[in-house]
């Protein structure tokens, strides 16, 4: 073709790309429908699975029409529903769909640009053959003058490119432009023309778009991303339960009030049912009563399977975790308890996915009348209607008039909550000082342990009479407890921005624990409920006298497939990324919140490095493990660095990781080792269950977990003596805050020394207690302040002249003097 036939022909196209026709000189991306043969799938899933896999939430996503029978419900938008042929509006209902609404603009700040190659060789070096070779200073001028137009700048906001986004594209788009070998001959020609006089500015656009849409592939596929991330109407993503018409019974009342055991009694009479519970403590005991009442129930939690059927058939009964349960088999009746935690920021997805999924003639659920209205109106949503059986409190319980004030005041059946470790550590001390047994529990303790724990203190006949607990005692436990001890009201907390801080405790929480005091069936049929500390009492009234905040919204998260889908249009994005992008876009009704992903993303970050398929990568991710617990990080780190080599992860494997066998805890330190280990083995667990290939040793590991959990134990039954070994053991002082000082351990205040280390743990509070003999001490307990060469200062002085504990109780009533008026402070903020 000669040369000016062939630049006439890119002119002509250029011009109807100016005036907005399409033009075959500029491909463009290819629709999100064309995409499948084009476009790039994740790496490592075959094209056809992934199809295969995404069809039933594409279906799911895309398609609001249910295939229904006779009895299901047709969903239509606007908060109602049209269930056997008629159609009802609840005065109440909030607007469940909104498709009207108008949609959400995405966080740009998200959208990571995907990196090009600078070379364009593809056209070699037609453009420059064609026309001339371009100056590069002219260029920058020319593309400078296009940033600077106004109107091409509200152009590409009109199609997606914000300022934000646009500065970036640009800022790429000029380093191809400059940096190129060499430059498409279409958009050379273009550029020559420009800089010679004979094109105009605007004339950049196409190319600059084109550029915009390769390193941000969102821009060309938001329709579609938001279609997926519409979490506007859950009710719709099950159709087998919309299929049939459940009936909800709601069992409602506080806590020992026989909720539980009611709605078992309707699940023991079933042909065939499942429980779902908050805790594995919780599935456990419902497996065991089930089991022994003579009706066979399996038990499933995250890292357990029990058959009864010695062939590995299911059983018609199941006693499951919340996250475990199935919602594609049919029961006759589903229990769901603790149905208050469907508001819960990181889990309720799991109670909302329940309530919504499960498939079974009868859903009991149980938990606070608080969450009664909210329960009717998300079963407004599927058209099902809400039975509601209340009850009262087996035994009473009353707040005492006076605090316990001193730990020489302590009674046969009293439990002491504390919101830290270090505080349960420095209690158990002291009372071990007293003279007393005492049984200990907290939520990092295996379930074994808390269980052993639990028996030791309910035994009529052993000497330990008093427990100490965090608020892990609040569900899952029965415990023969006649008076509940608040140590302290207030707890660190995580909010929505995942962001942690101490918060005074909520009267549903408060009420969780003072619930536990009075036992049915026990000996203590009357409970009693106070507080520690004298200023602390009037505080827990006020608390325990307010009505629990009404439940109004339920958690919700994005599924494997949609995550999976947002992965097939943006390739290029790190899973982290596109969860970000997901919630950004995500749509909720005012009934929903998309649950904190933080954890999630966390998990993800870690081993973004690792070569692994977007599945295995998202199940990896959902392990649940304590990100504050570094072993268990690191462990999980190496697991899914084996897992990507295809190197199975043998028993062996894992007790070289593990260094087993390990020997009896000799301090805190080690126990706290041992704990993340047995965590370690649970992660081992987990994963066996979703990659039994991988990780073939289940039997192994869980025999080693068993004896890990003696030893554990053990060591908990002599935790006072652990407790002394760390403390002569510590040379440094402890830098921990105890949940009483308002403050988190690490914080940032912590972390640089800005704030005194007011710890309650026995070293922090021996410091204390030598730091009153010394005036500088003394000023610095007053201030709340202690810089590190401070602290070695009082060190010294501590060690020439140790004091005695019944000082350190006197410093601890100063300290909790001013902690508890910051404490008022923040209440009345
Ligand atoms: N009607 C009853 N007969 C015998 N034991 C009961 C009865 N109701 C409750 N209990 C027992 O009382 C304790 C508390 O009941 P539970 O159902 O767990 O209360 P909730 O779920 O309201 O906290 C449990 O040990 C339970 O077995
Ligand atoms: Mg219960």
């Amino acid at each position: 073709m000669p040369k000016d036939r062939q630049i006439r022909g890119v002119r002509r196209a250029l011009r109807g790309a100016r005036r907005g026709r399409s033009t075959s000189a500029i491909p463009m991306c290819p629709s999100p429908s064309k995409r499948s043969s084009t476009y790039r799938p994740i790496s490592g899933l075959k094209q056809h699975i992934l199809e295969a896999d995404l069809r039933p939430a594409i279906q799911r996503v895309y398609g609001a029409t249910l295939h229904a029978n006779s009895r299901a419900a047709r969903f239509t938008a606007g908060g109602s529903c049209h269930v056997s042929g008629w159609l009802h509006k609840h005065p109440r209902a909030r607007n469940v769909s909104s498709s009207s609404s108008p949609p959400k603009a995405p966080d740009t700040s998200l959208f990571v640009p995907v990196s090009l190659k600078t070379d364009f060789s593809m056209d070699g070096s037609v453009g420059a053959e064609l026309t001339q070779p371009l100056s590069k200073e002219e260029l920058l001028k020319v593309l400078n003058r296009f940033y600077k137009r106004k109107e091409m700048q509200k152009l590409a906001a009109d199609h997606g490119l914000d300022a934000r986004l646009f500065h970036q594209a640009f800022i790429s788009f000029r380093k191809h432009v400059l940096e190129g070998s060499a430059l498409p001959a279409d958009l050379h020609i273009i550029l020559s023309d420009i800089c010679c006089g004979a094109g105009h500015i605007d004339d950049i656009y196409p190319y600059f778009m084109r550029h915009s849409k390769q390193i941000f592939p969102m821009l060309d596929c938001m329709e579609d991303l938001r279609k997926i991330s519409d979490l506007r109407v859950p009710a719709n993503w099950y159709p087998e339960a919309r299929a049939i018409q459940r009936k909800v019974i709601f069992h409602a009342g506080p806590t020992n009030s026989g909720k539980t055991y009611h709605a078992i009694q309707r699940l023991l009479a079933a042909k065939s049912g499942v429980y779902c519970g908050p805790l594995k403590l919780l599935a456990h005991e419902i497996f065991e009563k089930t089991n022994n009442a003579g009706v066979p129930c399996d038990l499933v939690t995250g890292e357990e399977r029990t058959f009864m059927d010695l062939e590995g058939r299911a059983s018609g009964h199941v006693a499951c975790t919340i996250e475990m349960c199935s919602v594609n088999t049919p029961y006759e009746v589903a229990v769901i308890d603790e149905i208050q935690m469907i508001r819960d920021l990181s889990r309720g997805w799991a109670w909302t996915r329940a309530l919504m999924g499960l498939c079974a003639e009868e859903i009991h659920v149980c938990g606070e009348a608080a969450a009664i209205d909210f329960i009717r109106e998300l079963m407004y949503t599927t058209g099902e209607e809400v039975e509601v059986h209340t009850y009262t409190r087996l035994t009473p319980f009353s707040i005492l008039d006076q605090a316990v004030e001193s730990l020489d005041n302590l009674r046969e059946g009293d439990c002491i909550v504390c919101f830290s470790k270090n505080d349960i550590y420095s209690i158990s001390r002291q009372i071990e000082i007293r003279g007393l047994e005492c049984a200990v529990i907290y939520g990092s303790l295996p379930p074994t342990t808390k269980l052993s724990q639990a028996k030791k203190f309910n035994d009529p006949d052993d000497p330990c009479k008093i427990m100490v607990a965090t608020d892990a005692i609040g569900m899952g436990l029965n415990l023969s407890i006649k008076r509940i001890i608040f140590n302290s009201l207030v707890k660190p907390n995580v909010n929505e921005k995942g962001e942690k801080h101490m918060e005074t405790i909520s009267t549903s929480q408060a009420l969780q624990i003072a619930g536990r005091a009075g036992r049915f069936s026990s000996k203590f049929k009357e409970g009693e409920v106070t507080t520690m500390h004298r200023d602390d009492l009037p505080v827990l009234k006020e608390i325990l006298s307010q009505a629990v905040e009404p439940i109004e919204t339920a958690g919700l998260h994005p599924t494997a497939e949609q995550i999976e889908m947002f992965a097939y249009h943006l390739p290029d994005a790190t899973l982290s990324n596109l969860v970000d992008i997901f919630v950004s876009l995500s749509q909720v009704d005012g009934l929903y919140f998309v649950c904190n992903i933080d954890d999630f993303k966390f998990l993800a970050d870690m081993i973004q490095h690792i070569p692994l398929n977007l599945r295995s990568r998202y199940v990896f991710c959902t392990a649940p493990i304590n990100k504050k617990q570094t072993f268990v990080c690191t462990s999980f780190l190496k697991f899914a660095r084996q897992f990507s080599r295809d190197e199975p992860l043998t028993f062996d494997w894992v007790c070289r990781h593990v260094s087993w066998p390990l020997a009896h805890p000799k301090n805190i330190k080690d126990l706290v080792h041992l704990e993340a280990v047995h965590d370690v083995l649970d992660l081992y667990l987990w994963l066996s269950y979703r990659f039994m290939d991988m990780f073939p040793d289940t039997a192994l590991i869980r025999e080693i977990q068993r004896e890990l959990d003696d030893i554990i134990q053990q060591g908990v039954q002599n935790i006072t003596r652990l407790i002394r070994a760390t403390d002569t053991s510590l040379t440094s002082p402890v830098r921990t805050q105890s949940s009483r000082s308002g403050q988190l351990s690490g914080n940032s205040g912590a972390a640089d020394g800005r704030y005194l280390t007011n710890s309650r743990g026995p070293r922090g509070q021996r410091d204390l207690g030598e730091m009153t003999d010394s005036s500088l001490a003394n000023r610095l307990v007053r201030d709340g302040l202690l810089t590190p060469d401070l602290l070695r200062q009082l060190q010294r002085e501590f060690s020439k002249d140790p004091k005695e504990d019944s000082t350190n109780q006197q410093v601890l009533d100063t300290e909790h003097h001013n902690n508890n008026n910051k404490g008022k402070k923040r209440r009345k903020k």
